[in-house]
């Protein structure tokens, strides 16, 4: 079957992908396309939408790209950047300025069939530095901005050019803050572009099953199968399409998994008729041999990445298999966060795009049915593929497991900054009843998407989650150096933090791996587990009892693509189990919950 298409032209950042999320939410295939790819590549879509950026201004020397799509006879439509290209492109003129950030009020000015069952103003979300000036010939203004009743008025925030079907929106209709920008989309989808909803994960699961026939041949697969929703929604989709015989799962126990995860993997893959080519590995000492003493967190990433390459490599020839593909049940967001695509910065390494497999991809030796992929199309096409549903709703995993959420240090206190940042947190925390500490080692986050390895700071005090959320949010506006924000659930404001020298070792992965254990548990038991998206568990090398503990911390976060995320309130009888558990712990002196938003802290501290 021949879907009807969109061709979303990727500027970078998460735009383009959201939107492509959007589209495809409508049963319309939506297709990522770099704006350099030859016009070739842009053909045979039924439509085009030109995303936003996050770095690119309409002036700038990389906004060269394919601009021969405006020559192809099918409808445009301009998301921000986007928006300003399209006017430019046609005689209109943008300048530096104008900067709109945030919901924003649309009064539509004319009627066009982007804003078809649109009241006359609409809340959207902008964020511009550059605002078109004036527009061409064949233009005309179909909605201006105002922020506030008498705010001032920013023209041209929407406009289109119904002869030539050219649209252009200078806000960011895929986000959920612009609230009927999914109408917008689908105005321009069907009435339009005309297309016809039949890109469902039905079809997909046909499609990706013709497709790995074909790709595979008469050959096998060797999959790494963690057990987490991907790897395992990749081993039924594989499994499917090539029949148990010719798919052979790996299970590698890394040193580095949560408590029995191992066995329950083994069990499952055992249940859903997977069980005649699977093979288990204890392969710990390898791991935890290679990253004994390493600290730096893009290093131990490396590091798991290219030992769980080297083991796949030893048991395949161990079985006599080295000839098939690998398969990884790589999705989307992991190759974007490692800068997958040109205009992406890194943020980190994923486990699954380190160099060795990029050179065996580059080499046609990996099959990765599930990577144009988020985790809800995963979890959709897992449902479909009759998978159990605690397998499909678990937590997400990620593939360098406990390494990322183990933190080490050499020890010495990381204060660089400190006389700017503390007397700046201290003061911002006291509006709110709060006490503010920085934290005297660093973690990684995404500010405007770029990478930070920033402080934390600790909040101490009770005042309400929301204080604290908003307590979080000023601090991470007014002092630079911060990434992160904590709030304390021990017994009170510690008089000093103190890093410990630490490594990826066996006893500090038990304690860390009880820790985890103590509160997944405590999660499952109050019946907030599937309410939270996920919630990673931190060892942090800081000692506040002056004996050497660590502290440790719990990370709720609420989210739907992992691509932004928002701390989840976790309800007192939880915060008591934590507090009465996790304290009770021999080596833990602290214990604070993670009360970040990504941007700015990612969901993993590492
Ligand atoms: P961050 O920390 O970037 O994580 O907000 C986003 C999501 O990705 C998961 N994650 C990984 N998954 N391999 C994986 O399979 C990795 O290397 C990796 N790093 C992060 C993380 O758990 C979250 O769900």
């Amino acid at each position: 079957m021949k879907h009807d298409a969109i061709a979303v032209i990727d500027f970078g950042g998460q735009y383009a992908h959201l939107i492509a999320t959007r589209v495809r939410d409508l049963k319309v295939l939506a297709e990522i396309r770099q704006p350099e790819d030859p016009i070739e590549m842009f053909r045979g879509y039924k439509g085009l939408i030109i995303s936003g950026s996050p770095s690119l201004s309409a002036f700038g020397e990389d906004s060269a790209y394919t601009t021969a799509i405006y020559d192809l006879p099918v409808p445009i439509l301009g998301f921000c950047f986007g928006h300003q290209e399209i006017a430019k492109h046609y005689g209109g003129k943008i300048i530096h300025g104008g900067r709109e950030w945030g919901h924003t009020n649309l009064e539509i000015t004319a009627e066009s069939p982007v804003f078809k069952g649109l009241a006359p103003v609409e809340q959207v979300w902008m964020s511009h530095f550059d605002t078109v000036a004036e527009i061409g010939p064949d233009f005309r203004e179909i909605g201006c901005s105002r922020l506030g009743a008498d705010g001032e008025i920013h023209r041209y925030a929407a406009i289109d050019a119904p002869k030539l079907r050219r649209y252009g929106v200078q806000f960011h209709p895929e986000v959920d803050d612009t609230i009927h920008g999914g109408t917008m989309i689908a105005n321009f989808v069907f009435d339009i572009c005309g297309c016809r909803p039949t890109w469902t994960m039905g079809n997909y699961i046909d499609a990706q099953v013709a497709k790995i026939r074909e790709r595979v041949g008469s050959g096998s697969v060797f999959l790494l199968a963690s057990g987490g929703v991907d790897s395992t929604v990749t081993a039924v989709l594989l499994g499917r399409a090539l029949g148990p015989d010719r798919l052979h799962l790996l299970h590698v126990d890394n040193g580095l998994m949560r408590k029995d995860e191992s066995r329950s993997v083994l069990a499952a893959f055992q249940a859903m008729g997977l069980g005649r080519n699977l093979h288990f590995i204890d392969a710990s000492d390898d791991f935890l041999g290679a990253l004994a003493g390493v600290i730096e967190p893009e290093k131990k990433r490396r590091i798991i990445g290219d030992i769980f390459i080297r083991v796949f490599e030893r048991e395949a020839r161990r079985l006599g298999i080295e000839g098939h593909l690998l398969g990884q049940g790589t999705i989307y967001p992991d190759t974007i966060e490692t800068g997958g695509t040109k205009r992406a910065d890194t943020i980190k390494t994923h486990h699954n795009r380190v160099p060795i497999v990029e050179e065996m991809i580059r080499q046609g030796r990996v099959i990765e049915p599930l990577a144009d992929l988020y985790k809800v199309e995963v979890r959709e096409l897992g449902e479909l593929l009759g998978l159990d549903k605690d397998l499909i709703w678990k937590h997400p995993f990620p593939g360098p497991g406990l390494g990322v959420r183990l933190l080490c240090s050499n020890g010495v206190p990381d204060r660089k900054e400190f006389e700017r940042m503390a007397p700046a947190v201290r003061r911002i925390a006291s509006k709110y009843g709060l006490a503010g500490d920085v934290l005297p080692i660093r973690s990684v986050g995404v500010k405007a998407d770029l990478r930070s390895y920033e402080h934390p700071v600790m909040l101490s005090g009770e005042a309400g989650w929301e204080a604290l959320f908003e307590a979080a949010g000023t601090i991470f506006r007014e002092v630079e150096g911060i990434n992160r924000c904590l709030w304390n659930l021990g017994p009170g404001r510690p008089a000093a933090f103190v890093p410990v020298a630490a490594t990826v070792t066996r006893p500090r992965l038990d304690l860390l791996r009880e820790a985890d254990h103590l509160a997944t548990e405590s999660l499952r038991c109050h019946g907030i587990y599937y309410d939270i998206w996920q919630c990673p568990i931190c060892l942090v090398p800081l000692s506040i009892d002056g004996k050497g503990s660590e502290m440790v911390v719990v990370r709720p976060v609420h989210s739907e693509r992992a691509m932004t995320a928002a701390p989840a309130r976790l309800p007192e009888a939880v915060l008591k189990d934590l507090r009465e558990c996790i304290l009770a712990l021999p080596g833990v002196s602290g214990l604070a919950v993670d009360i970040t938003s990504k941007p700015p802290g990612t969901i993993e501290w590492e």
